[in-house]
């Protein structure tokens, strides 16, 4: 329990600062335990609520037939869409749950793959990366959206951004297992970067505790994109 303490806590003359070891034993422990499909879901609905009504909204006037979810975690999002559907995630107990979620539904599919690091050859009419830009370095996502302008005409984002004056909201930030939390204009002009995609829609929302916010963009793809 000492050491528990000792890795959340560092004191600095009369105050205490909560801080976080990435590297510590412990953040380890709290990573494995949101490995697990319910623990994700549960915090995903108790702490950053209403995504998928944000989602829907910002969706309801976009045409698609199917789509590849990039980081498609424990498959909520193939729950929105009743089109083919491919989706893709780096962890394994995450597509191994979706694959069980939807055994009896031929239209979803699940891979285990690293999204900076693919080649697909099927279309798709849109592709979605929810919650998932923060995980991923500039370099990364330069092949992403690489890779991404060969197979997919539209591209919806929605990613977090900091809550500086909440310092709850501040912490959580931080113990966040992405690495690469960036501001609204940031995530807009590496999006934009390379000349692959444009935004063509964008907007923002708190969660309803305020402790999180996030953008949407919805980009199309250049008609001369480098490809
Ligand atoms: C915060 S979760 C979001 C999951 C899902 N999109 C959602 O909104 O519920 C981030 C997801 O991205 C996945 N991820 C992180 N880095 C990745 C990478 N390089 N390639 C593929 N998936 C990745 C994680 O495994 C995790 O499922």
């Amino acid at each position: 329990m000492r050491d528990l303490m000792r890795d959340l806590m560092r004191r600095s003359g009369d105050r205490i600062f909560v801080t976080v070891d990435k590297s510590s034993a412990l953040y380890r422990k709290v990573f494995d335990l949101f490995e697990r499909p319910a623990v994700f879901n549960a915090y995903q609905t108790v702490v950053d609520g209403g995504k998928g009504r944000q989602i829907r909204r910002f969706l309801q006037s976009v045409q698609f037939e199917s789509v590849i979810d990039i980081g498609c975690g424990t498959g909520n999002w193939a729950e929105l869409v009743d089109v083919p559907y491919l989706g893709i995630d780096s962890s394994p107990s995450f597509i191994a749950g979706c694959t069980r979620r939807f055994a009896g539904d031929t239209t979803k599919r699940f891979v285990q793959a690293d999204a900076a690091d693919l080649e697909i050859v099927e279309q798709f009419d849109l592709a979605m990366l929810i919650s998932v830009l923060h995980h991923l370095s500039d370099a990364e996502v330069d092949r992403l959206l690489s890779w991404l302008s060969g197979c997919a005409k539209q591209f919806f984002v929605l990613d977090l951004y900091p809550v500086n004056r909440n310092p709850l909201s501040r912490w959580l930030y931080r113990m966040d297992r992405g690495d690469f939390v960036r501001e609204r204009d940031e995530q807009r002009q590496l999006l934009e970067r390379g000349g692959h995609f444009s935004v063509v829609k964008e907007d923002d929302y708190y969660c309803p505790n305020g402790l999180y916010r996030h953008t949407l963009f919805l980009l199309r793809r250049e008609a001369r994109s480098p490809g």
